[in-house]
């Protein structure tokens, strides 16, 4: 975590789905950094731990709920593990990328069960205790691969456009009590997610590079702060500008 950081979270929680690796787990130490209370969620309970450690060594606080979100009983659990939230982090994802008539029907609904229906039961479920509360911040992780047309990535990209819509709409339907809703449309990251592939679409990009995961848990920290109090409905590409190209 960086050593300077303005508190502009404290008294909040924020769930980072996805958190216990790449950009998630960049969020949780960014949004732990301000002084939320983070709900870590994930599946690899080995790699959580070691989350939790290093943002409590850094005298931030988190916990650890781990389920499933591709399944309705996953998301459900996280739901109630969960409890009471501020910020909803959507990130957990999959990617899959290769010749549209290699992935089956299957592995189609897979990639959108996790990366449209999770976040979209997640929001139904949170968002109104926010309207309640007249507060609330909501963000997810799109991609460029739902802005642009990129080989091999038909289905992954339509799950990532599908993040658009949703949060244009779910936009209309809370912000007016209150509760903003954005979407960050990130360029390639180095994660977990094939490096020689990242490498390849980071220098198509202006800047020429692929990003690291803090350059969008940065960007995450500031949408969710009450710095970007006016800040809703919005897709906020961080993708080294390849997406003005
Ligand atoms: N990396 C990029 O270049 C890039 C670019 C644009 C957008 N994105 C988006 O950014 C998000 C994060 O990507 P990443 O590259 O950081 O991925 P990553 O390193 O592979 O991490 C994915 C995270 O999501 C969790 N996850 C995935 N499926 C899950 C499920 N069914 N239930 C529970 N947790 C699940 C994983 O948890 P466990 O491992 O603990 O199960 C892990 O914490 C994704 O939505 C991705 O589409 C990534």
């Amino acid at each position: 975590m960086s050593e300077i950081q303005t508190k502009d979270l404290e008294g909040q929680v924020a769930l980072v789905t996805g958190a216990t690796s790449g950009i998630g787990r960049a969020v949780a130490f960014q949004l732990a950094a301000q002084g939320a209370t983070v709900v870590v969620h994930g599946r690899d309970v080995d790699r959580a731990t070691q989350v939790l450690e290093e943002i409590e060594l850094s005298g931030g606080q988190a916990r650890f709920v781990a389920t499933d979100i591709s399944t309705t009983d996953g998301v459900r659990k996280l739901v109630d593990e969960a409890g009471d939230i501020d910020i909803l982090v959507n990130n957990a994802g999959v990617a899959w990328f290769g010749p549209s008539v290699d992935l089956d029907a299957d592995g189609f609904d897979a990639l959108f069960d996790s990366n449209v229906r999770a976040p979209y039961l997640l929001v139904a479920a949170f968002a109104p205790a926010m309207v309640a509360k007249g507060n609330g911040s909501i963000i997810s992780i799109s991609s460029m691969a739902g802005l642009v047309g990129l080989a091999g990535g038909a289905a992954y990209g339509a799950t990532k456009i599908s993040l658009v819509g949703l949060t244009r709409a779910w936009a209309a339907e809370y912000s007016p009590s209150g509760v903003r809703v954005n979407t960050i449309a990130s360029g390639p990251v180095y994660t977990a997610s094939d490096p020689a592939r990242t490498k390849a679409t980071g220098d198509t990009t202006l800047l020429g590079r692929a990003a690291q995961p803090e350059e969008i848990a940065n960007v995450v920290g500031f949408i969710a702060s009450p710095r970007a109090s006016y800040v809703t409905g919005a897709v906020i590409p961080v993708d080294g500008g390849r997406t003005a190209i």
